[in-house]
């Protein structure tokens, strides 16, 4: 099976791509590895989950200020890479990233497990700690003793990234995999077909 060409709109692939991963039963579908350009302009990764695909952007949430915030912050260039080894997919994103209105980040955050919101109200994510117990007792604590949903901090965020490319790998048995590169052209986008 090959990749249907027909389909000018990356976007609608993706969809297609996230509700065919989904109904597989893909563990974690929306990880997605994020690669920013961090300092002295080195590769720098981490996996984040994929929390909305609007109809031009992926945006994922973020404490903004984590490493990966800063580099964004200092250069928008980002790649995404979804990879689902039990379908043989993989989908490789270029693109710029930015930081999405407080009005979505307080709609994704209020969105968030309860236990994942006071995580982040005790962990300052990136930041050395000399001992994790006391994290975990401050956790509980509020687990325990939190009356209502906490509101969102406000530095923490939803990260939006608009592509520039999107290149769709579909495995194949024969090892003739199949790859449709698309970039973002004038009107719309240039689909082309690429060796594996
Ligand atoms: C499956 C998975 C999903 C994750 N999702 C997120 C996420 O959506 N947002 C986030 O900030 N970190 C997420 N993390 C943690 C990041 O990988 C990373 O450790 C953290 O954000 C710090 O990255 P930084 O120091 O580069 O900013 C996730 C980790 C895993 C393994």
């Amino acid at each position: 099976m090959d990749i249907d060409q027909n389909q000018h709109e990356p976007f609608a692939v993706l969809d297609r791509w996230l509700a065919e991963a989904r109904a597989a039963d893909v563990p974690e579908p929306e990880s997605v590895a994020l690669v920013t350009v961090g300092e002295g302009r080195r590769p720098s990764a981490r996996t984040v989950a994929l929390k909305r695909l609007e109809d031009q952007a992926l945006v994922f949430t973020s404490a903004l200020w984590t490493r990966k915030a800063r580099e964004i912050e200092a250069n928008r260039h980002v790649a995404l890479l979804f990879y689902w080894p039990t379908i043989g997919r993989q989908i490789h994103i270029t693109g710029q990233a930015s930081f999405a209105e407080r009005e979505l980040a307080t709609e994704l955050f209020s969105q968030r497990e309860l236990s994942h919101q006071v995580q982040t109200l005790v962990s300052r994510q990136g930041e050395p700690i000399a001992d994790i117990q006391a994290l975990r007792v401050r956790h509980a604590q509020l687990m325990g003793s939190l009356q209502t949903p906490p509101e969102c901090p406000p530095d923490w965020g939803a990260i939006r990234v608009v592509p520039g490319a999107v290149e769709f790998w579909l495995g194949a048995p024969d090892r003739i995999h199949d790859r449709l590169l698309y970039r973002r052209a004038d009107a719309g986008w240039q689909l082309t077909r690429l060796s594996p």
